[in-house]
């Protein structure tokens, strides 16, 4: 637990981000500008997502989050220590699920831990937990390209939670699957931040998913990428999407209904020739 009254997992404070304009002539800028001021912290125990158009600088965020790019302004902090480097505190799961070919999906799971010198009886006995946890069990010894997609992001996710890292951040987890096995996975890992009592940001394009998944949204505007609305999603049922979706249908579609306006997606659609 932290001593801050807010108890902040992770905190960005006036972080902005501009790289290198590759294309840089007399005519381009020499920078571009992904992100700036950008003030965003959560809560422990929260889940929050963050949407926005494409290119926005989502993914920047959540990789300086992570500790792979630094900020060109402001700071990010993980359990109040400033993040300046890859670091155990922090989680990260990808699109593509990047597990390691050449390993078991047990194997997989337990790499992070092996990097740190777990002994390999505490090993197996938290890879065993997750493995039934994200619903593996009986494919401890098979390995990736054996398992289905959606099963592959559930072993990245099982591999991401064994170091049992402070903060997750997800960025679009379940945007390469299809759309069946998406619901299922988004069950799973709501299901599995709440039981194990995990805080995590995650980027998705599916205002629907926001919804059902998050204590709150964050929304970000066009590049130069910076939070416009912050939105609490003040349903019960976060560790039951599905329920969630169900029970709650019309607030859920209230909500989807706001973040498309802030989107402008109406004005977008009306853009498009037919
Ligand atoms: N390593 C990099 N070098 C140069 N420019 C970059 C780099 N990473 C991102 N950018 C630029 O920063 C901006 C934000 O990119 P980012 O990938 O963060 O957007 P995004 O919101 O995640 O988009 P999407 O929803 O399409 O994934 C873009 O203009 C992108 O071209
Ligand atoms: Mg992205």
């Amino acid at each position: 637990m932290l001593d801050s009254p807010d108890n902040y997992r992770i905190e960005y404070r006036s972080v902005g981000k501009q790289f290198v304009n590759i294309q840089s002539t007399g005519n381009h800028d020499e920078f571009i500008i992904a992100v700036k001021e950008v003030d965003l912290a959560v809560r422990d125990g929260e889940v929050v997502s963050l949407i926005g158009p494409s290119g926005c600088g989502k993914s920047t965020l959540l990789n300086m989050g992570s500790g792979l790019y630094q900020p060109s302004a402001g700071d990010i902090y993980v359990d109040e220590e400033r993040v300046d480097r890859p670091n155990a505190h922090v989680g990260f799961m990808l699109q593509k699920d990047l597990l390691l070919a050449w390993r078991t999906i047990r194997k997989n799971i337990e790499f992070g831990l092996e990097i740190q010198g777990v002994p390999a009886i505490i090993r197996n006995e938290r890879s065993s937990e997750l493995l039934e946890k994200c619903r593996l069990s009986g494919f401890e010894e098979h390995y990736p390209h054996q398992l289905s997609g959606g099963m592959r992001q559930r072993a990245a996710l099982a591999r991401t939670l064994a170091a049992d890292p402070s903060v997750l951040l997800l960025d679009e987890p379940f945007s390469a699957l299809d759309a069946q096995t998406k619901m299922i996975l988004q069950q799973d890992l709501a299901e599995t931040l709440a039981a194990e009592k995990k805080t995590a940001l995650f980027i998705t394009h599916d205002l629907a998913e926001s919804v059902a998944l998050s204590d709150r949204v964050f929304v970000m505007s066009q590049r130069p990428g910076t939070i416009i609305e912050e939105i609490d999603i003040d349903l019960p049922l976060r560790e039951n999407p599905l329920a969630r979706r169900h029970d709650w249908q019309k607030d859920v579609a209230v909500y989807v209904t706001r973040l498309m306006e802030l989107l402008h997606v109406g004005e977008l659609a009306s853009e498009v020739e037919i």
